[in-house]
Formats: structure tokens, C-alpha cells, sequence
């Protein structure tokens, strides 16, 4: 089990998108944690583990005022060490990744960089207030290798590349405006590795050998990769095992 220990003792821990393959298993391990007393799970239904620590609140991109009053509950019971916002849209609600330009939609990109993009940075408007002002915190969105313009070498899935490439920008730029006042903050994006979610599941097929995590793997690594970070990593988009990702 990843220490925890570059966090304060009795850590309070926020996951946005409870109900997905990997925000529910970063809820169970956070909330099987000595070091972590609370974990609110904010989720659209509300269908999140259960568990003494665990805290449900429902939340939707689609209405940012939920995302407001959702920040305005959590700010009347205290200060956060870390958030993660575990959301993300692949497919599904109408869209699914385009293979080449004859699948393009304005339907698809709409769609995608709502949920991928102006769902975790209204989420960063309401909830980086809810850090800490001292120690180290993060605030931690989960992106995608894909969305690495440098790494792309087979095109295709437009609207979800150009999505995670855009959130990438905004977590960067997150990280340097809330870094000017928070010399301890960090900021990153995170990509899990290849995972058996219903995100994945239709394009698992070519996944070589060994390549396809369970969630529980790949929330344990990356609990171990935010563990790890320190204010030089804020910025920047890291992987499963801890790697670098050039944008
Ligand atoms: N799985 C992979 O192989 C993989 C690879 C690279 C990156 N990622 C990234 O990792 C993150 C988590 O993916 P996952 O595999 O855990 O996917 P998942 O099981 O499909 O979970 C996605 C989560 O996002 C929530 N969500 C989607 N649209 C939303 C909206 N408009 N408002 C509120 N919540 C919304 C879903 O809520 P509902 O349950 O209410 O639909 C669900 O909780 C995503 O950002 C994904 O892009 C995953």
C-alpha cells in the first residue's frame, strides 16, 4: 500500500466521478488507508462504494451549479490534501472515437470536451479553495497518453485526443496560477495505463499481453506516482509507472 506519508497525518481526500472502474477503486483504497480519514465521492447517481470514511455527494458536469453547491458543502467540513477528478468521456451519449475524418461531428467534440475539459476545470474553479494553504496538496485530473500531441503516431479519436491535449493545457495552466500563491500546491494530469473499465472496453481487443490493468492496479500505481510528486513535477502529465509524458 502506497505510504502516503509526503501528505499531513489524517489526510482528507476528494474523488470526482465515484462511480467510474477507476475512481471507485481510488475511493477503496484511500478509504482502506490509516493515514485517511475522510473520502467524499462525488458521483452523478450516488452508486459509490460504501464505507465508514466515504462520503457521497452527487454532482454533473452538465450543471455547474451542482458543482457549486457540491464545493459549498465540502467547505463547511474542512480542508483537503488531495482531489482527483477521475472523470472522463470515450464513448457513449451518442458519440464513439473517430477512426478518420468522415467520422467527424460537431456532436462529438461538443460532448467530449465538456466532460473532459470544462467538467475538471469548473471542478478546479470550485474546488481548488478547498485545498489546504500549507503542506503539500494536489489537485490531480485523470488525462490520457493519447492526449499527448508529441506521442501521437496513428491518429484517429479526434475529439477525445484533442479533448485530453486541451486538458492538459489547462491543468498546466492551473498549476501556474495556483502555484503563485501556493508554493506547496501541485498540479498534474495523470494517465493510468490501458484499463478494464467500460471506458476501455471496446477497444480492448489489440491490447497486447499483460497491457490491460485492473483498476485496482492502476489506482495503487498512481497513488504511488502522487505520493512521489513535489512542486518541480506541478505541470506536467505523468503516467501509471511514474513516467514523464511530453506533451
Ligand atoms: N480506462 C482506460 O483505459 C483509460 C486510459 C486512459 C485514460 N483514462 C481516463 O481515466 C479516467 C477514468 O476512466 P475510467 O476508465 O474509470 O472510465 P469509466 O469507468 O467510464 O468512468 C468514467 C466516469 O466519468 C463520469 N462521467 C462521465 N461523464 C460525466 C459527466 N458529464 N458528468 C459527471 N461525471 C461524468 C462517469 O459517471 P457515470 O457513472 O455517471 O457515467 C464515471 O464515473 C477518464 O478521464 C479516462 O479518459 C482511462
Amino acid at each position: 500500500m502506497t505510504p502516503l506519508a509526503s501528505f499531513s497525518d489524517n489526510m482528507r481526500v476528494i474523488v470526482i466521478g465515484a462511480t467510474g472502474g477507476i475512481g471507485r477503486a481510488f475511493i477503496e483504497s484511500l478509504a482502506a488507508h490509516d493515514r485517511v480519514t475522510d473520502v467524499y465521492a462525488l458521483s452523478r447517481t450516488g452508486a459509490v462504494p460504501r464505507g465508514d470514511k466515504i462520503k457521497p455527494l452527487t454532482f454533473d458536469f452538465s450543471d455547474v451549479e451542482t458543482i457549486k453547491a457540491g464545493a459549498e458543502v465540502l467547505r463547511e467540513t474542512g480542508k483537503f490534501d488531495l482531489i482527483i477528478v477521475a472523470t472522463g468521456l470515450l464513448h457513449g451519449n451518442g458519440i464513439s472515437p473517430e477512426k478518420s475524418t468522415r467520422d467527424l461531428s460537431h456532436d462529438a467534440f461538443a460532448k467530449s470536451f465538456a466532460a473532459n475539459v470544462a467538467g475538471p476545470a469548473l471542478t478546479a474553479k470550485y474546488f481548488l479553495p478547498l485545498l489546504k494553504r500549507d503542506g503539500k496538496t494536489v489537485f490531480t485530473a485523470l488525462s490520457a497518453r493519447v492526449g499527448s500531441i508529441s506521442d501521437n503516431r496513428m491518429g484517429g479519436w479526434y475529439a477525445y485526443r484533442a479533448a485530453k491535449a486541451a486538458l492538459n493545457m489547462v491543468l498546466k495552466n492551473l498549476s501556474i496560477e495556483h502555484g503563485r500563491r501556493f508554493k506547496e500546491s501541485i498540479i498534474v494530469g495523470l494517465h493510468p495505463g490501458t484499463v478494464d473499465t467500460d471506458l476501455s472496453k471496446p477497444f480492448q481487443g489489440n491490447v497486447p499481453d499483460g497491457k490491460l490493468f485492473t483498476a485496482e492496479y492502476s489506482a495503487a500505481h498512481l497513488l504511488d506516482v502522487i505520493d512521489g510528486l513535489t512542486v518541480e513535477d506541478t505541470g506536467d502529465l505523468f503516467a501509471w509507472d511514474g513516467q514523464r509524458i511530453a506533451f
